[in-house]
């Protein structure tokens, strides 16, 4: 029976739920720049314009269900003892399909925080009513609460993922292009530490070079023949 296992996540695992991806041919990156979109310079200059992506994506998310993948993950965290998951992804799917041991790297989009009194909650209307939306405490701008390139990773949880990176006997990647740092890193560390690092990947990504099993499947298939690989382990 293995010991620690946690699943490091990206947009792809959210893919099958009909979330877009950043950098993939049909990718958010490739029809929008983030530079006008996810940055704090970009909601300085246009926090509508930043509201209206978010509240489409919001929208979207909202009407998406967490997929095989995002259940497998769940399920497994029921059979064994230590399961962690550590995710780049803002919509929450993770935590809808059971997940209760999920780090959140980016922030969340259902999170907004205002940018006067610092206060932050979930907020899960959408569409939104009013956009940029207001705080209720104090009237001050909403803004949505994930990071921006430019922006610092939230302390704790950037640190709890490291010393589970550290810990863990299988790191399964699933889903992400790994070119985002601080977060890219975690493989690497896991991985010099010892871990088995299994990929799940329709595309080769820097992590296929240290992995030591490449399943290059999209998340529902390749997370079927995890499943198996850690049942028997
Ligand atoms: N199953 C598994 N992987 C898939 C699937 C799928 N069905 N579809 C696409 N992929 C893979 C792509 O091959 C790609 O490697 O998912 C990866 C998605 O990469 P990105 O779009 O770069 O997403 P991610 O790695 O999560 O991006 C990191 O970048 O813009 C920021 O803050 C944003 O958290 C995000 C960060």
């Amino acid at each position: 029976m293995v010991s620690y296992i946690t699943f490091f996540t990206g947009a792809g695992v959210s893919a099958e739920s009909g979330i877009p991806t950043f950098r993939g041919s049909e990718g958010l990156w490739r029809k929008y720049n983030p530079m006008d979109l996810a940055t704090p310079e970009a909601f300085q200059k246009n926090p509508k314009l930043v509201w209206e992506f978010y509240d489409d994506r919001r929208q979207n998310i909202a009407r998406a269900k967490p997929n095989k993948a995002h259940l497998l993950m769940a399920d497994i965290e029921k059979k064994f003892p230590n399961v962690a998951v550590i995710t780049q992804n803002v919509d929450g799917l993770h935590q809808r399909a059971g997940s209760e041991n999920v780090i959140e790297l980016h922030g969340n989009i259902w999170k907004v925080r205002c940018i006067r009194c610092g206060k932050e909650e979930y907020n899960y209307e959408a569409p939104l009513k009013e956009l940029p939306p207001s705080c209720k405490y104090c009237g001050g701008m909403l803004r949505p609460g994930v990071v921006w390139f430019g922006e610092s990773l939230p302390f704790n949880e950037l640190n709890r993922a490291f010393e589970i990176a550290e810990r863990s006997n299988f790191f399964i990647v699933v889903g992400t292009s790994c070119q985002v740092y601080p977060a890219a890193q975690l493989p690497f560390v896991a991985k010099q530490k010892g871990s088995k690092v299994i990929e799940i990947n329709p595309e080769y990504t820097p992590v296929s070079d240290i992995a030591d099993i490449s399943i290059r499947k999209k998340a529902t298939e390749g997370m079927e023949e995890v499943f198996k690989i850690l049942i028997n382990s």
